[in-house]
């Protein structure tokens, strides 16, 4: 074995993360562990998963819930197409009678990805496949001093046919996750701790004084902006929601009132709120409007009573108005 990859499963020997999902080989367990991890820290993850298995214990059970009740279980994660697709592949897994045990298998449920299945298949199953994230790409690009921009199509695939070379036979799922902790506790972005770092003496990156420079990023997409007046319409107990459909943001949550102008009848609550999404942040004016008698409501929305609001699975930005109003 090369000596890069005999440092990495000794130092995960000695400092791995001891995590829940890390004391099973359930794929079911681990896949749910894997969808949550994508773009949320590990602290807020752990929760949600304990919750998921509680709420939902098998795959069959997932399948079996409606589309809404996962996404209110999901509430308050983000990126809602995540639970979306992962409702939709547990029904994928029931349908095929069982949880796939081959790469390809794998990759094919839906919203699974080339790391998500190369970590569910090496945990789960010894598949010899490496996972190549942004831990990954950092301690490799720094170690071997690589500086092909990450998030090209070129580095993509420099880093997984050298991801995939290092990669010790039989060892898979020690080594892919020690590459995540590494990245995450030792080779951190800012910061590294190279005085203590067993790969010091031979880190192309600490020899040459790039540490800080490496890995070599892209210039970001510039931020959209969006702004929203959202306006909760209360009348005698009752309020006025939607259900977001296909094709923009928070696709199947529930939203108040939107108004492009400012509403004449609604008095302000606040304005400017700000609430950050990926490639955008939305700016909210939040206004609420009390009337006696019930108006015509705009195509899509209907009446709740305000006591089942919790029912509905809300956006962060419906949450924020909700605690402003008095
Ligand atoms: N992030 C994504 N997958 C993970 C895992 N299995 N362990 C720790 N962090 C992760
Ligand atoms: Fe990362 Fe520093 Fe270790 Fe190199 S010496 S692998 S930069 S922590």
């Amino acid at each position: 074995m090369n000596a890069f990859s005999q440092a990495i499963l000794q130092w995960y020997r000695e400092n791995g993360r001891d995590l829940p999902w890390r004391r099973t080989r359930d794929p079911y367990a681990v896949w749910l562990s894997e969808i949550i991890l994508q773009q949320t820290r590990i602290a807020q993850g752990t929760a949600y998963w304990h919750r998921f298995l509680e709420r939902f214990p098998s795959v069959q059970a997932l399948a079996d819930a409606s589309e809404d009740q996962v996404l209110r279980l999901w509430e308050g994660l983000g990126y809602y197409s995540r639970a979306r697709n992962l409702h939709a592949a547990a029904r994928q897994i029931v349908a095929q009678g069982a949880f796939p045990d081959t790469l390809e298998g794998i990759r094919a449920l839906k919203g699974v990805g080339d790391y998500t299945a190369a970590a569910i298949g090496s945990i789960c199953f010894g598949i010899p496949a490496a996972v190549v994230d942004g831990n990954v790409y950092r301690v490799l690009a720094r170690h071997f001093g690589l500086a092909t921009p990450v998030g090209t199509t070129e580095a993509k695939k420099e880093f997984t046919a050298l991801a995939q070379k290092l990669l010790p036979p039989g060892e898979a799922a020690a080594f892919n996750q020690g590459m995540m902790d590494f990245g995450a506790i030792q080779c951190t972005p800012v910061n590294p701790l190279c005085l203590s770092c067993p790969l010091q003496p031979s880190c192309n990156a600490f020899r040459t004084g790039r540490v800080e420079m490496l890995p070599v990023k892209k210039a970001p997409a510039a931020v959209q902006e969006r702004h929203f007046n959202y306006i909760y319409l209360r009348c005698q107990g009752y309020t006025a929601i939607r259900r977001r459909g296909p094709g923009d943001i928070w696709q199947g949550l529930y939203e108040p009132l939107v108004s492009d102008t400012r509403p004449t009848a609604a008095i302000p609550l606040r304005t400017g709120v700000r609430h950050q999404l990926t490639h955008r942040l939305l700016v909210a004016d939040f206004y609420l409007w009390e009337a006696s008698e019930r108006p015509q409501l705009p195509e899509g929305y209907c009446w709740i009573k305000e006591t089942e609001l919790d029912n509905y699975a809300k956006p962060r930005l419906f949450e924020l108005l909700l605690e402003a109003i008095p």
